[in-house]
């Protein structure tokens, strides 16, 4: 379900037409709808409606800003009462800057380094997963260090294979994420003997775009296990982080992926007893279907059946804007913002010089020509976040619609301000008497 529909023959985001929006702010650009936010994060949070503590505290539903750190878009979903699952200091930053209280943070990430567990800690967030016994110790110092002490989740690799692609699969045995099952408890009891260490909880993430319940069923089954463990050995559980990984729809005609319905019945199932608070990190659930890439056909280059040649639909944004298809070869659905009802089969590419700058293979889209604009839908998660400046390309802008108004919420990167970036090295611009000797 989005907010991203045709109105006599264009397509609209909300009220706003992406064809007007286009000739203002230019091409390539990231819109993103904050009806389809506000909807996704109210029925996630309303699936998960009456598994409160034993506190009385409902399920913190933290974003995974990876999904899409703009700050208007954790703003947006701040206001409705949502945490945020941060993996670096610039995240953390990112979520406090747009209002998420530190209260309803939790770091989580293989890697941390000290001085981003002494930053996390000086803002006082809920909590830090933990993913090794080292980290522990690591973390133990920093806190003791601060004079302070930090509630922690030990994240748990479940050794289960989540049946996505390989490339965000993280629960199993081979992945470099969390502890080994086996070893949870006694990092648990080392846990609660380290200075500066208050261990509440324990958590699992197996892996993102998950189409089939079955493996999280089998997770949470482990971990309810794991939680009577660590309670039978006489430490308390008090959270139990359930991850992000949801799946959503790409792909128009395929079969849906379970809803946040399906999903709220199953933790509803799974957890019935555990007397603990829910935490779960949904990213792309939130924002995926809420955002599309805008681009404009820049030419075609007609193929020819008898020789063998493809129909190539030339357009401007590339896989430095849009990474998803060239590195996971995902799907995005591509419509004509003005389709003439016509259809025609090509190749869809972008203009950086490599073959795997491919939006589309052979696929059958809305005819379009030379000027003509396209939206590649379902952009709003792992999209703007994964851009780079590869082929010295400007990062694209982000644009926020709102009923009717709308707003640039991150402006075309300028291609000087990417240029001044750079420095020529003092031997290099004729300034030799500046050299550094080394
Ligand atoms: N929590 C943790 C610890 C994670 O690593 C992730 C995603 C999430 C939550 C959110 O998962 P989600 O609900 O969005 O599935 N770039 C890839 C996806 C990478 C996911 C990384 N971790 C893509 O474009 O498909």
């Amino acid at each position: 379900m989005d907010h991203f529909a045709d109105r006599n023959g264009r397509l609209f985001a909300e009220d706003v037409d992406l064809a007007t929006l286009a000739d203002v702010v230019g091409t390539p650009f990231y819109v993103y709808s904050t009806a389809t936010l506000v909807r996704h994060f109210t029925v996630f949070r309303d699936a998960l409606a009456g598994l409160a503590s034993p506190a009385g505290e409902a399920p913190l539903v933290a974003y995974a800003v990876k999904a899409n750190p703009n700050l208007s878009v954790i703003a947006t979903l701040a206001r409705l009462g949502a945490g945020a699952d941060v993996v670096s200091e610039g995240e953390m930053r990112r979520a406090l800057a747009a209002g998420v209280p530190p209260e309803r943070i939790v770091f989580s990430g293989v890697g941390k380094t000290r001085g981003e567990m002494a930053a996390a800690l000086a803002a006082g967030i809920y909590q830090v997963n933990v993913e090794g016994e080292a980290e522990l110790h690591a973390l133990s110092e920093v806190a003791t260090a601060l004079d302070t002490t930090v509630a922690v989740a030990l994240r748990v690799n479940p050794g289960v294979d989540a049946k996505t692609h390989a490339k965000i699969s993280t629960g199993g045995k081979e992945n470099k994420f969390g502890i080994p099952l086996d070893r949870v408890p006694a990092a648990y009891a080392l846990a609660a003997s380290l200075p500066g260490i208050d261990p509440v909880g324990v958590g699992a993430h197996i892996g993102s775009q998950l189409t089939d319940l079955a493996p999280l069923e089998a997770t949470f089954a482990l971990l309810g296990d794991l939680v009577r463990t660590i309670r039978a050995g006489g430490l308390p559980v008090e959270r139990v982080d359930l991850g992000g990984g949801l799946g959503i729809p790409y792909r128009a005609g395929d079969p849906p992926p379970p809803t946040p319905a399906d999903y709220g019945a199953l933790v509803r199932r799974a957890t019935a007893g555990w007397g603990v608070r829910l935490l779960c990190e949904p990213g792309r659930m939130i924002v995926g279907n809420a955002g599309v890439l805008v681009s404009r056909v820049v030419t075609i280059k007609p193929g020819d059946a008898a020789t063998g040649t493809r129909s190539f639909v030339v357009v401007d944004a590339a896989m430095n804007d849009l990474l998803r298809p060239s590195l996971y070869g995902a799907w995005h659905d591509i419509r004509a913002v003005a389709p003439t009802g016509d259809r025609m089969v090509a190749t869809v590419v972008g203009p950086v010089c490599e073959t795997g700058d491919t939006f589309a293979e052979d696929r059958t889209i809305d005819a379009v020509a030379a000027g003509d604009l396209i939206a590649l839908m379902t952009a709003g998660a792992y999209g703007a976040t994964m851009a780079s400046t590869y082929n010295s390309r400007p990062l694209v802008p982000e644009v926020l619609v709102d009923g009717a108004a709308w707003a640039i919420v991150r402006p075309r990167e300028e291609l000087a301000a990417q240029l001044a970036r750079d420095r020529i090295a003092p031997w290099l611009d004729g300034t030799e008497n500046e050299r550094r000797s080394t």
